[in-house]
């Protein structure tokens, strides 16, 4: 990645901020000289994940809601680009709660747009994800093939890509979406009801419990380091190939890994640290509701348009996440 392709000096926003992928952009663009400003309600975020960055006086927390438009159009004021990854996360979650996934990650997402929009934010680089690929079959996933949505969770983020499209056409304004694929990295949340499979396992290894795998573990997933996520939406938010723009891009490692082979990896480097977690097996249960058994991105489109290079294949991402956990847990 260049230093033209890096932001700095910049005034932004970050919604959703003290997230786990939040988080991670607000300290890399805190630490680029930026300004930036942090929108988060603090559902699924934590005050822990920023509070390094409290004392910063080149960062701001705004607790407020994108259901709130009020808070949006603070959260905007004299802001050149928004970086939207604010949203309730989780397929499962949203198959419970369908009217709290749609009121944040649509009508929020709206208002994000309006607010943007009437402040004349130059550029919105906004948290899209493979759950819009749905029901197509065929891998790896490219951009112009998705399929119907089969969560409310995949049909929110399918909305926000269509809303991106109508604003662009209608009101001019520059948009890029970023459909992420199972990313993580430091800070990802263990412990919800709806945590993730890479801090959920590492949590229960590191207190000597047997993680369950869903499935027999040969389900697949294109499995993106944090650091890359970060990469992407400063390459989106700095490109000046006009042909980027209002566009979608795949964001993943480009390749695929079973849920035993992570099991592996995540065994071998925590043992290094605890030798009795060498011994502990997983144990196998049902497979989830609205699991797809294999996911991996076609990245061409982003290397191609953006110059997207991921810097993390799994291994190494998993490596550096074990370091971390084992540091804070
Ligand atoms: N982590 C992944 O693997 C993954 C994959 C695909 C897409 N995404 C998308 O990336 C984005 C970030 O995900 P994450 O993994 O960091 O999740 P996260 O839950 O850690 O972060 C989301 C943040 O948004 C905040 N938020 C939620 N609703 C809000 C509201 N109404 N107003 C203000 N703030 C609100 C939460 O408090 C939280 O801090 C989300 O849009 C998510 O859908 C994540």
């Amino acid at each position: 990645m260049t230093e033209k392709s890096k932001i700095f000096n910049k005034k932004i926003l970050v919604t959703g901020g003290a997230g786990f992928i939040g988080s991670g952009i607000c300290e890399t663009l805190v630490n680029q000289n930026n300004e930036v400003v942090c929108l988060d309600n603090f559902i699924t975020g934590k005050k822990e994940n920023i509070a390094q960055l409290l004392d910063y006086n080149n960062f701001k927390l705004i607790e407020g809601d994108i259901r709130n438009i009020v808070d949006c159009q603070l959260a905007v004021k004299n802001v050149e680009i928004v970086l939207h990854q604010a949203a309730l996360g989780s397929i499962p979650r949203s198959i419970k709660d369908p009217v709290t996934t749609n009121a944040i990650n649509i009508d929020g997402f709206l208002n994000i747009l309006c607010a943007a929009k009437d402040s004349g934010v130059e550029r919105i680089v906004y948290a899209s994800s493979s759950s819009v690929y749905g029901d197509a079959d065929g891998l790896p996933k490219v951009e112009d093939r998705i399929g119907n949505p089969v969560s409310p969770y995949g049909l929110t983020k399918t909305a926000n890509e269509l809303y991106a499209k109508v604003f662009s056409n209608t009101y001019g304004m520059k948009l890029i979406g970023l459909r992420y694929f199972n990313v993580y990295g430091k800070r990802q949340d263990p412990f919800s009801t709806y945590a993730a499979v890479i801090p959920k396992f590492i949590s229960a290894l590191l207190k000597h419990e047997s993680p369950i795998i869903n499935g027999d573990g040969s389900f697949s997933r294109d499995f993106t380091y944090l650091d890359d996520v970060i990469q992407i939406n400063q390459l989106a938010a700095m490109s000046d190939n006009p042909e980027a723009l209002n566009q979608v891009y795949n964001v993943a490692a480009g390749e695929r890994n079973t849920i035993n082979t992570l099991y592996e990896l995540l065994i071998q480097n925590l043992s290094t640290f605890d030798n009795q977690i060498k011994n502990i097996n997983p144990i196998y249960s049902a497979v989830r509701q609205g699991d797809i058994p294999h996911s991996q991105a076609s990245i061409f489109k982003a290397q191609k348009f953006l110059n997207y290079q991921p810097q993390f294949n799994l291994r190494e991402g998993i490596k550096k996440t074990v370091e971390w956990y084992v540091k804070h847990m």
